[in-house]
């Protein structure tokens, strides 16, 4: 086990690059099972969640080899295989991307069902009512997803609430199907988008990408193609807070200001100094300690909820009381326990969280209980008086390439350690 320890007090400042999205690149590898053949996919970010994509597809008789740092080639030529194993799903919740791809391509796919993770219960049921519209048969056994794909149709499929994943394998089912397929209330996320104009190269007729009604046309065929995946609009967007909360000054190349647009209005409102400039984005804060401020969790393009951690973060030393307001996912707060722990002054009731500013956190040991909570703490360590340490840092990386390589380019005092102190 690992851990990263993190004097405070640094004002971080300098230029980091931004690596390609975790949540853009697992569909778009996903979307290789489509069609067999030669990819090559670039700007992939060096994740524990890549990593387990590339193991799952492996599983599923695709090749991937890396053609330089960034830029994966997939070779699927040959590759029969639809069974992903509960082994790698309980890995990777978002594995279950490869159902949609799997029951347009090989028309058929046995997929463990994905557990619950940290933050919520995560169920598939729309993904699978989804897939029953389009012509599946949907069954259970032993854990696993059953489906069966022979006779893929375009159908109108609406979903209760919108689901990035759940618009995502409808997507991939649909481009193979028969007729048309009109998804409503689909997710608008960035990430959505890439994989639907990824699919759009392969040949695949779709309209409406980024709105909440897409319209899929089913084609005969699909060809392989080459795509570079779209900046990651959170790892932006947490380096931002990281340059606000230290009161620092930073320029963040290589992402997408336009994808970042609810985050930068509430970090002016904190008091950030925010502009773009050539598509650099220029950070810094001038302001002894953050104006408060209140967000609401929304489906894009509203405030994102995996920016809700971090933000939580800034309000936790700013001049004033914040309300937060999860609205995504049913237990996305359990960062507030450990953030308490550094001094923080938070009071969570049901979906909400009362953060109450106070003049500065103090270092101490916290654990990291998922993803973003792992990165609102590292946060709170730059900005807390004295060392802070974060354990079960293996979150981190499922999602942030080299954070403290690029924290420390930009003056930050981190470091990764051993961990003997926390049992596996
Ligand atoms: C994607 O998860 C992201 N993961 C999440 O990022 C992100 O938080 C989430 O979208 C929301 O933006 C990837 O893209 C790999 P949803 P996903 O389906 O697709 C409920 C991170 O930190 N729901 O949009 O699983 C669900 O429980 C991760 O990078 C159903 O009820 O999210 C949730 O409350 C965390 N039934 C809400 O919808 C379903 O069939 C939104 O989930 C599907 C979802």
């Amino acid at each position: 086990m690992e851990k990263l320890v993190i004097e405070g007090g640094e004002r971080l400042r300098g230029t980091v690059g931004i690596s390609g999205a975790k949540n853009a690149v697992l569909p778009v590898l996903a979307a290789t099972l489509l069609q067999q053949g030669v990819y090559e996919i670039g700007n992939v970010p060096h994740l524990k969640d890549v990593i387990t994509m590339i193991n799952v597809l492996g599983l599923l008789g695709a090749k991937s080899t890396w053609v330089d740092e960034h830029r994966l080639k997939v070779d699927t030529t040959g590759a029969e295989g639809f069974e992903a194993p509960y082994d790698l799903v309980k890995e990777m919740r978002a594995s279950v991307l490869v159902l949609g791809a799997l029951a347009g391509g090989r028309k058929r796919a046995v997929v463990s069902y994905p557990g619950g993770c940290a933050i919520g219960e995560r169920p598939i049921n729309l993904h699978l009512k989804g897939l029953s519209l389009l012509g599946c048969e949907v069954g259970m056994h032993e854990g696993y997803v059953d489906v069966r794909a022979e006779n893929l149709c375009g159908a109108k499929v609406h979903f209760e609430k919108s689901t990035v994943g759940g618009t995502e394998n409808i997507l991939m089912a649909a481009v193979l199907a028969k007729g048309e397929t009109v998804i409503e209330n689909a997710a608008m996320e960035p990430e959505v988008v890439d994989l639907g104009e990824m699919l759009q190269a392969m040949g695949a007729r779709i309209e409406g990408l980024g709105t909440p009604v897409i319209f899929i046309r089913g084609v005969e065929g699909l060809t392989p193609c080459n795509h570079d995946v779209i900046p990651d609009r959170i790892e932006a967007g947490t380096f931002l807070v990281a340059g606000g909360l230290t009161r620092g000054n930073i320029a963040i190349e290589n992402a997408n200001p336009s994808h970042l647009t609810a985050v930068i209005e509430k970090l002016r409102e904190a008091g950030m100094e925010i502009s773009e400039e050539n598509g650099v984005l220029h950070a810094s804060m001038s302001r002894k300690r953050p104006a408060a401020f209140d967000i609401r969790t929304l489906p894009y393009p509203g405030f994102p909820t995996d920016m809700q951690a971090q933000v939580m973060t800034m309000m936790s030393i700013a001049t004033g009381a914040s309300v937060v307001t999860e609205t995504i996912f049913e237990n996305r707060m359990m960062h507030a326990a450990e953030l308490r722990r550094l001094g923080a002054d938070v009071m969570v009731v049901g979906k909400q969280a009362i953060v109450r500013g106070v003049k500065a956190l103090q270092g101490a040991k916290v654990m990291a209980t998922d993803l973003r909570a792992s990165a609102c703490l590292i946060l709170a360590g730059l900005c807390a008086y004295g060392t802070t340490e974060v354990s079960r840092i293996y979150h981190i990386d499922r999602g942030y390439e080299a954070i403290e390589k690029k924290l420390g380019q930009l003056g930050a005092k981190i470091e990764r350690k051993k961990d003997e102190g926390v049992a596996p």
